[in-house]
């Protein structure tokens, strides 16, 4: 990513003043391509207060205005993978640019494929022909490799670890070092927990921990939903090339 001279950064809003804002604020600085004017939080409780220095700026509704003065972007820092994933959809129907945050010391290979609203922490690493979607957040020191895809609203957390060609499915959550075995499917909205070393595919909406990996809750029927829950087709992107991405 290119820093960028502090005149021509993007005015820019991050959206959810918790922990990962905190995360995402800091990377947003370290990356030196946007100025981040401030928070939105839809705790009334904290508007008018500052975080790490930046303000909180009032809720999603304050959007419109911020644009009027002058706002061009924004990154929503939300945990709950389908709580950012709809507040995205709301910030992109108001005709704001969702932005993504790349860590400095990420590493991505040349081709890798990135949507909007991604979140890509300290450390981590993106092997060549991966493709990332819309609103995933890849968390500090994971490993995604070769030819992995991650789907929209996805969370690969903390020291997780892919091997190459895994697919994980749209609001999937991969928690913190977890391994999994290459080539396997983590269907939507499952979930792997923390630790786990997952080595057959996880069907949607199944929960599985331990070394290897055992299911503790399932939804079953999952089929009748299984339309809506496809992943959204990562968008036809030109490669990102490391360096001089959209990020
Ligand atoms: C998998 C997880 C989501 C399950 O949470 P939960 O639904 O509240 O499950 P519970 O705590 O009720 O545990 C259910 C059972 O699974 C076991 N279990 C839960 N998480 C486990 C894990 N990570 N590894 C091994 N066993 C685990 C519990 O010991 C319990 O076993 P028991 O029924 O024999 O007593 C959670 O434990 C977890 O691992 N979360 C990951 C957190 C993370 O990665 N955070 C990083 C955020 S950036």
């Amino acid at each position: 990513m290119n820093p960028t001279s502090f005149h021509d950064r993007k005015p820019c809003v991050i959206v959810g003043a918790g922990g990962h804002g905190r995360v995402v604020l800091d990377i947003l600085i370290r990356a030196r391509r946007y100025n981040v004017l401030g928070f939105l939080d839809s705790n009334p409780a904290v508007h008018g207060r500052r975080m790490d220095g930046v303000p909180i700026l009032g809720d999603l509704s304050a959007l419109p205005d911020l644009k009027r003065q002058g706002v061009t972007g924004a990154i929503v820092a939300i945990g709950d993978n389908g709580v950012r994933r709809g507040f995205a959809d709301e910030i992109e129907a108001m005709g704001i640019d969702l932005i993504n945050a790349v860590h400095p010391s990420a590493n991505l290979a040349h081709n890798v494929r990135i949507g909007r609203n991604v979140v890509i922490a300290a450390g981590a690493l993106v092997c060549a022909h991966c493709q990332i979607g819309d609103s995933v957040i890849l968390n500090t020191g994971c490993i995604v490799d070769h030819e992995s895809m991650i789907g929209t609203a996805a969370h690969i957390c903390p020291g997780a670890r892919l091997a190459g060609r895994v697919m994980v499915e749209a609001g999937a959550f991969v928690g913190i070092g977890a391994t999994v075995l290459q080539g396997l499917r983590i269907g939507c909205e499952a979930i792997v927990g923390g630790g786990a070393v997952v080595i057959r595919d996880v069907e949607p909406l199944t929960t599985v921990v331990g070394v290897p990996a055992r299911s503790i809750r399932e939804v079953p029927g999952y089929e009748e939903f299984a339309e809506m829950m496809t992943p959204a087709p990562l968008r036809n992107l030109p490669p990102t090339p490391v360096g001089a991405g959209r990020h």
